[in-house]
């Protein structure tokens, strides 16, 4: 029997008022009219619950985007699920973080796109997101949300990583992720412009490894490698429908958030198939599940069950197959000319290419 999901990312809306060039949601983003609705999303966390599910994400594009975000984190509760809401903070009030605190809402993740506004502003594409996110994080303080703050940090912002372990320490954060960037969905587009060097890539680690050994015991931090650069792949998802699933704002239920890039899949829909149904039976979810799909070199690898083969909808975009090895792993035989295309992206000197509205709205 399939062992059930511990988390869920719901993706609220696709709707953002930043237009971050990694951005990974996907090329074709859902428009607001074909979002889900309260009552929907309600039913979802339920079926989430009694399926097995303990942690669920609100995510987005950015889920303060939705009028009923407090109404959603109230249903979340009642049906027993610990909130986290992955948010820029554009779009949060002192009111509405008092409601949503009232409502249940049992952590907060804040974004930050750079360290100063002149980075982060850039970075978003909207003037003066960053005093109203400072402002924003000052409020999440005060009410004592348990915060995390994910610094998504690529070739342009990597220097200020110093500065974003001492931010996190100031705002109160418990915990810190240092994610490098990942290159899906609009992200790819982005790949010249972002893609670190070798050296930040290596600088990184080193800074983290100290910052781990110095903070110990005051904060946390997480850090995603830059995945071109290294030697093995990340476990991606935990590995595909282990522990986690996504619903997509129209309700399409997704084993990550890429993996409709990937052809041949059919991806059901929570409006019409319970949860639990879609987890055990649909075949998109059992395409890449385990470790029977894999062909070598993964089959014979110690790390199978360590790595599950890196990301499926990576070796999608860079071997043109998902039941490929993630050519991000030194045994992959696209490997070496990888790592030599990273160099020439992170030597490229490319402008950002923002998504176009209609993927921006204000909130
Ligand atoms: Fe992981 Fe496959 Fe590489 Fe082994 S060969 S380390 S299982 S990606
Ligand atoms: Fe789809 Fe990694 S993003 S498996």
């Amino acid at each position: 029997m399939t062992r059930p999901p511990i988390a869920m990312l719901a993706e609220l809306t696709h709707r953002c008022p930043l237009a971050c060039p990694y951005c990974s949601n996907p090329l074709d983003l859902v428009r607001g009219a074909a979002e889900m609705g309260t009552e929907d999303w309600a039913r979802i966390f339920r079926e989430a619950a009694g399926l097995g599910v303990l942690q669920l994400h609100l995510s987005g594009g950015e889920p303060a985007a939705r009028r009923d975000l407090v109404d959603l984190v109230a249903a979340a509760r009642a049906a027993g699920l610990y909130t986290n809401l992955i948010t820029s903070g554009i779009g949060l009030t002192a009111a509405r973080l008092k409601a949503l605190d009232a409502a249940g809402l049992d952590h907060v993740q804040l974004s930050l796109q750079g360290t100063d506004a002149a980075m982060a502003d850039a970075i978003g594409g909207l003037e003066g997101a960053f005093a109203r996110k400072l402002e924003v994080a000052r409020q999440i303080g005060e009410i004592g949300f348990p915060l995390t703050l994910n610094a998504v940090l690529h070739r342009r912002n990597l220097h200020q990583l110093p500065r974003a372990i001492e931010m996190a320490l100031e705002l109160g954060a418990r915990r810190l992720e240092v994610a490098t960037v990942q290159f899906h969905g609009w992200a790819l587009r982005n790949r010249d412009a972002l893609m670190p060097t070798r050296e930040q890539a290596r600088e990184a680690g080193r800074i983290v490894a100290e910052a781990r050994a110095r903070l110990r015991g005051r904060l946390v931090i997480d850090y995603v490698p830059a995945d071109y650069h290294g030697d093995y792949p990340k476990r991606c998802m935990g590995g595909w429908g282990s522990t986690g699933l996504n619903v997509a704002p129209d309700g399409t239920v997704l084993p990550c958030h890429a993996a409709q890039t990937i052809p041949g899949l059919e991806f059901w829909s929570a409006r019409e198939v319970p949860l639990a149904r879609i987890w055990a039976e649909n075949p998109a979810f059992n395409a890449y599940r385990g470790t029977e799909w894999m062909a070598e070199p993964c089959r014979s690898c110690e790390r199978k069950t360590k790595d599950f083969g890196g990301c499926r909808c990576q070796a999608m975009a860079l071997a043109g197959d998902a039941g490929a090895t993630d050519p991000t792993c030194v045994k992959s035989p696209l490997h070496a000319d990888l790592a030599a295309r990273a160099g020439a992206h992170a030597a490229a000197d490319a402008a950002f290419v923002f998504r176009p509205a209609p993927g921006r709205v204000a909130v």
